[in-house]
């Protein structure tokens, strides 16, 4: 291993670009050498902003060049699977935004051909690393709040993404409660068995045009007969609400929004305080840069990553069940959709 591991970002959207960021100037001991975009010119923006040598429209560029070791995969979903495929082939650790795909069958393929190519893989599940969810979890992993019972996510977007966006991204449950899903396995620290959902569209008709909800309400049923609720909306007027609550037999656990300030002002007309972090890019900053030194740790130690691909699919799995209980209305076992 060289002293710098040489990475190659593909896809230069919004999450591209952020990751490209932290590669270029939090990430220690990387040197990110090429990013591709098909849009040449989003590519060409991102590198000129961070001083990034390659630019390719072409990906089997970045996926040729032997000096790079690692990629990260950022281009839209559809592309994924295909991308780890030729990426396990050529050798390369491999960092993939979630989903890994919207079909099983492929995030399958996908995982046999890194696991027979032996090189890593670590899913872009960023909600884990953010310290607040990470204290949830130890506490609930601690005993802390003695058996757990009732978990509650609350997790909205400000704004919806582009209709183009929404059209390719699996669906509100495998683009959006994908991440809640993960964070229920995460927090719990054991898995769903049972999901029901709920879904309308009430935000933008335009999302139902395009065949799906914007607002959903999901009840998971644990292994254990824990229970859990999650709610999503496509969008809070104000701002990123992502909020949970674990509660015990011993006691509960929670987490707020995070603000930019802590400042309360207090007149004779009101009490008031600043909104919480616009969206993703601000939230979960810390939690970027943290998934990424992890993903470059794991290469450099040879350790296995900290969100594996398995971590990828039981939350596509669950994405499944949500669709097929929204459609018919009942309550879906995770072993019908998964035998
Ligand atoms: N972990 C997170 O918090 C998070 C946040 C946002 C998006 N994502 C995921 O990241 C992925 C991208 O989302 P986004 O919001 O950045 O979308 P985006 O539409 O802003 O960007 C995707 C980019 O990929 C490019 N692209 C498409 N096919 C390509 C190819 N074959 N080669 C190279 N580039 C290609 C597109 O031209 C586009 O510039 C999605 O899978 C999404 O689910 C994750």
């Amino acid at each position: 291993m060289p002293e710098k591991l040489n990475v190659g970002v593909i896809g230069a959207g919004r999450i591209g670009r952020l990751h490209a960021e932290h590669l270029a100037y939090r990430v220690p001991g990387v040197e990110l050498v090429a990013i591709s975009d098909i849009i040449v010119s989003a590519a060409e923006q991102v590198a000129a902003q961070f001083q990034i040598p390659a630019v390719y429209q072409d990906h089997r560029r970045i996926m040729d060049d032997p000096a790079i070791q690692a990629v990260v995969i950022c281009s839209s979903t559809d592309t994924h699977s295909q991308m780890i495929e030729e990426a396990a082939a050529a050798g390369k650790q491999i960092f993939c935004e979630k989903p890994i795909d919207y079909d099983l069958g492929r995030i399958d393929h996908a995982l046999a051909a890194v696991k027979q190519a032996g090189v890593k893989l670590q899913i872009g599940f960023n909600r884990r690393f953010d310290p607040n969810f990470r204290r949830v979890r130890d506490v609930v992993a601690a005993g802390q709040i003695g058996r757990p019972q009732v978990l509650r996510i609350t997790s909205r977007d400000p704004q919806p993404p582009p209709i183009a966006y929404v059209k390719v991204s699996g669906g509100i449950f495998l683009d959006m409660t994908i991440h809640d899903f993960d964070m229920a396995r995460f927090l719990m620290g054991e898995e769903v068995d049972e999901v029901y959902a709920a879904g309308g569209v009430l935000v933008d008709p335009a999302i139902g045009e395009a065949g799906d909800v914007d607002t959903a309400l999901i009840t998971l049923r644990f292994k254990s007969g824990a229970m859990g609720s999650i709610d999503n909306s496509r969008k809070a007027v104000y701002g990123y609400d992502q909020r949970v609550e674990v509660f015990g037999s011993d006691g509960m656990v929670t987490v707020s929004n995070n603000l930019p300030d802590s400042a309360v002002v207090s007149t004779a007309q009101a009490v008031t305080g600043s909104l919480p972090l616009f969206f993703f890019v601000e939230r979960y900053t810390e939690a970027y840069i943290a998934e990424m030194k992890a993903f470059v740790e794991a290469v450099v130690q040879d350790t296995p990553p900290p969100v594996t691909g398995l971590d990828g699919r039981k939350p596509v799995v669950m994405g499944y069940a949500a669709g097929k209980s929204y459609r018919e209305n009942r309550p879906v076992k995770l072993s019908e959709v998964d035998a």
